[in-house]
C-alpha cells in the first residue's frame, strides 16, 4: 500500500496493478503500510502484494530493516512464497528484479523506480515469472529523458497547430486553450511512464504570442497538465521566449544584464514554482530563425542563458538552452560561411561559463535533423557544460510519418558514436555526465541529458503513420539505455502492439522496418549531401535544387563535374577541425572519410570510386532505384496481413504504403534524371531515366 511518502507515483503503481487483477484476475489487497505487520499467511493468501514506502513499524520493516529505509518492493506471488532480501541503497529510478523462491521480485529505490519496474514486467510478461529469470539491476544512463512539443495553442494556416507535425493538431490545446479533457494527455502520460520519459516541454520553440503567455496568464492550465504527468513520473516544462520581458511584462528592453529584466524573470519564475512546486524548467530557442535573443544587446549566450538559470535556480529549476544558432539570411553566393559551423563558433568559446543549471541542448548532427549528418562536435567541444542532444521522433525530414521510417538505429548510431577522448567517448556519454580521462580538474560535470521533439498529435493512431509509434517507443528505450539494440526494441514495441498476433505479422514488419531507414536514406539526398526537399511541402518530397539558392545555408553544389560540400580545413571551410582527434583526420581525408558522409565533407566528382567499389554517380542511380524497388515489394506483403490485423489500422498503413511508394519513386526518377542531365554520365544498368 502506498504510504505517505509514495507520492502521487504510489498510487499509479497501485492503479496499475488494480487495473492489471481487474482484467486478468488474480487478487490484490491493499494493506495500510503504517498499519499493522503484514503476517506470511496474509501475503501467502494473494497473488500480489504491493509495498511502497514502508515505514518504521510498517510491513516492510520485518524484511527492510532501517538500514534501507527507502526500499520498496512490488511481489507477484502466483503460488509460492513471500520471502526475499532485496535491500540495498538504490537511486529512486534504480530498478532491481529478482526471482525469490517461486516469486517475481522488484525492488527500486523510489516509487518512480517501481513504476518502471512494474512496466518492466508488463513488458517482459510470462518471462519475468520464469525460474531462470535471473537477478537484473538496472538503472536509466542518463537522468532527464524528455521530449519536447512543438504544439500551439493557436493554428497556424501552413503550419497546422504542431510545427512539423504530421499526426493531426494537439493533444495539448484546442479551441484557443488549454483542453479542458485532458484524458489523451493522461493516456499519453502513462504511455511516458511505461517507456522511461520524465520530462515534457509542452509548447512549442518557436514562442508565439499567444503560446508566451502559458508562462504567466497561462499558468493556472499549465499546472492542469502537470498535474496530468506527475503520477507518471513526467516534469513538466515549457518553451519560453527570450523577449518575455518586453512581450508581457511591459519592460523596455531584454537586456540579460539589465536589473529589471533580472527582476522581472526571478519575480516570473517565483510564480511559476509556486503554481507547480515541482516544475522542471524552461527551453529556450533565442537568436535562432527570427526568435530574439541576447544577440540584440551585445550579450553572448552565456549571459543570455545565466540570466534565466538564475531565476529559476531557487527552485531547482534547469533552463535547457539551445544551440540551433546560425544565420538564416545567408547569402547563397558566399561560399565561405557554412552554417555546419556555426553553433560550434557561436558555443565553444563559451564553455565553463554557463551556470551549473543550464543544459545547452545540441541537435545530434550541425545541420538540422538530417536523414544522414555527422554528429555535431559541439557535443564533444564543451567539457565544463552540460550537453543535451536532441533527436527528432517527429519526421520532419524523414517522411512526414506517410514514410515508414523506423529511426531507431539511427539514434542508436549517434548516441553511440565514439565521439570524443580519441574515441572512446560516446555522444551518450558525455550527455550523461559520464566523466572522461579529459575531464577538467574540478570540473563538475553533471549529466545533460537526452531530448528529443515528439512525433504525437490528436491522430486516432496518435502518430499519424501507425508504424511511426515504433519511433516513440524506441526513444524511450534508447533514452533509458542508449547501447539497446533498436532491433530488439522492435520486437518489444511489436509484442506489445500486436499481442499474440499471428507470426507473420512479426516477420512482415520485421522486414519493413529494420532497415527503414537505410531505405528512406537510398532513395532520398545521397551520401550525406543533405537536404533536397521540398521548400514548399515543408521538407517533404524530392526537389533537388530547393534549397540551392536559397537563405538557409544548406547547399549540395552539384555541376557538371561533382557534388558536396567541401568542409576540409585544407581546401574548404574548414568545419573537420571542429571535431577531437581521430575524427577531424578521418573526415578531411578523402582517403578515410566514410562513403555515407562522404558528400557531407567533401566535393568530388561524380566519377569518384567509393569504398564500396562503385562510383558516386553510379551509387546514387543504383540505391534509387534499388531503394523503391524495396518499398513496391511490401505493398503485397501488407496486403497479405489483412485480417490479421485490426482493420482500421491495415487500412491506414495501406493507404500509407501507396504514398510511399508514389513518394519514393518520385524520389528516384527526380534524383537520377537530375544527375544524369547534370553530369552526362549514362545509367551503367540501363534503368530508365527522363
Ligand atoms: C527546423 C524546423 C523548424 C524548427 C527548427 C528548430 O529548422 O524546420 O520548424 O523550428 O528546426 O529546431 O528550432
Amino acid at each position: 500500500a502506498p504510504g505517505p511518502d509514495a507520492g502521487p507515483v504510489g498510487e499509479t503503481v497501485v492503479a496499475e496493478l488494480r487495473r492489471a487483477t481487474a482484467a486478468h484476475g488474480g487478487t490484490l489487497t491493499v494493506v495500510d503500510a503504517a498499519g499493522p505487520r503484514l503476517d506470511d499467511a496474509t501475503v501467502r493468501a494473494h497473488d500480489l502484494v504491493l509495498v511502497v514506502a514502508p515505514r518504521a513499524g510498517g510491513p516492510g520493516q520485518r524484511r527492510y530493516p532501517d538500514a534501507h529505509p527507502t526500499a520498496y518492493l512490488v511481489a507477484a506471488a502466483t503460488a509460492g512464497r513471500y520471502d526475499g532480501e532485496t535491500g540495498g541503497q538504490f537511486a529512486p529510478d534504480m530498478v532491481r528484479r529478482v526471482r525469490v523462491g517461486g516469486t517475481t521480485v522488484v525492488a527500486a529505490g523510489g516509487a518512480v523506480g517501481l513504476l518502471y519496474g512494474l512496466h518492466g514486467v508488463v513488458r517482459l510478461g510470462e518471462r519475468a515469472f520464469q525460474a531462470d529469470d535471473g537477478d537484473h539491476l538496472e538503472r536509466p544512463l542518463t537522468p532527464v529523458r524528455m521530449l519536447d512539443h512543438w504544439d500551439n495553442i493557436d493554428v497556424h494556416p501552413v503550419m497546422g497547430q504542431v510545427e512539423r507535425g504530421y499526426a493531426g493538431g494537439s493533444i495539448f490545446y484546442a479551441d484557443g486553450r488549454v483542453r479542458d479533457d485532458l484524458s489523451r494527455v493522461a493516456d499519453y502520460a502513462r504511455l511516458l511512464g511505461s517507456i522511461g520519459v520524465n520530462a515534457v516541454a509542452i509548447n512549442n520553440v518557436n514562442v508565439h504570442a499567444t503560446e508566451a503567455r502559458l508562462l504567466t496568464d497561462g499558468l493556472a492550465d499549465v499546472a492542469r497538465v502537470a498535474d496530468v504527468f506527475r503520477p507518471h513520473g513526467v516534469r513538466t516544462y515549457l518553451s519560453v521566449s527570450f523577449g518575455s520581458p518586453m512581450r508581457l511584462g511591459g519592460l523596455a528592453t531584454n537586456d540579460p544584464l539589465d536589473p529589471d529584466v533580472q527582476a522581472w524573470w526571478a519575480a516570473t519564475a517565483d510564480r511559476v514554482w509556486a503554481t507547480i512546486p515541482d516544475f522542471g524548467g524552461f527551453v529556450v530557442k533565442a537568436d535562432s530563425e527570427g526568435q530574439p535573443g541576447p544577440f540584440a544587446y551585445g550579450r553572448d549566450h552565456a549571459d543570455g542563458a545565466n540570466l534565466l538559470a538564475r531565476a529559476v535556480a531557487p527552485h531547482g529549476g534547469t533552463v535547457f538552452w539551445r544551440a540551433f544558432v546560425y544565420n538564416h539570411e545567408q547569402d547563397w553566393r558566399d561560399r565561405r560561411t557554412d552554417r555546419a559551423r556555426a553553433a560550434y563558433d557561436h558555443f565553444a568559446p563559451l564553455d565553463g561559463r554557463f551556470d551549473d543549471n543550464v543544459v545547452l541542448q545540441v541537435k545530434y548532427g550541425p545541420l538540422d535533423f538530417q536523414v544522414r549528418e555527422a554528429v555535431s562536435p559541439v557535443i564533444a567541444a564543451m567539457p565544463r557544460t552540460r550537453v543535451a542532444v536532441e533527436l527528432q521522433v517527429t519526421q520532419e525530414y524523414t517522411g512526414h510519418q506517410k514514410h515508414v521510417c523506423y529511426l531507431g538505429p539511427l539514434w542508436s548510431d549517434v548516441l553511440g558514436f565514439p565521439l570524443a577522448e580519441d574515441a572512446t567517448r560516446t555522444v551518450a556519454d558525455i550527455a550523461s555526465g559520464l566523466p572522461g580521462p579529459r575531464t577538467p580538474e574540478g570540473a563538475q560535470l553533471r549529466a545533460g541529458g537526452i531530448t528529443a521533439v515528439s512525433n504525437v498529435g490528436d491522430d486516432e493512431f496518435w502518430t499519424g503513420h501507425p508504424l511511426a509509434q515504433a519511433n516513440l517507443y524506441a526513444y524511450g528505450r534508447l533514452a533509458w539505455d542508449p547501447s539497446a539494440d533498436p532491433v530488439a526494441l522492435l520486437d518489444e514495441w511489436l509484442d506489445l502492439t500486436f499481442p499474440g498476433a499471428d507470426p507473420r505479422v512479426r516477420e512482415t514488419l520485421h522486414a519493413f522496418m529494420d532497415d527503414s531507414w537505410l531505405t528512406y536514406e537510398k532513395y532520398t539526398a545521397p551520401l550525406g549531401v543533405c537536404f533536397m526537399v521540398d521548400p514548399l511541402r515543408g521538407h517533404y518530397g524530392p526537389n533537388v535544387d530547393g534549397y540551392e539558392y536559397s537563405k538557409w545555408g544548406t547547399y549540395h553544389f552539384a555541376d557538371r563535374d561533382g557534388i558536396g560540400v567541401d568542409r576540409t580545413v585544407a581546401t574548404g571551410t574548414g568545419f573537420t577541425g571542429q571535431y577531437p582527434a581521430p575524427w577531424d583526420a578521418v573526415y578531411e581525408d578523402l582517403a578515410t572519410c566514410p562513403d555515407e558522409l562522404l558528400l557531407f565533407f567533401h566535393h568530388v566528382p561524380y566519377q569518384h570510386v567509393l569504398k564500396s567499389g562503385t562510383t558516386v554517380i553510379q551509387h546514387i542511380y543504383d540505391t534509387r532505384a534499388d531503394a523503391v524497388d524495396v518499398v513496391e515489394s511490401w505493398v503485397p506483403r501488407w496486403e497479405a496481413l489483412r485480417g490479421l490485423v485490426d482493420d482500421r489500422l491495415h487500412a491506414r498503413v495501406a493507404e500509407r504504403l501507396a504514398e510511399q511508394v508514389r513518394s519514393a519513386t518520385e524520389w528516384r526518377d527526380q534524383v537520377r534524371t537530375y544527375f544524369f542531365r547534370k553530369s552526362g554520365v549514362p545509367d551503367a544498368s540501363g534503368r530508365p531515366i527522363y
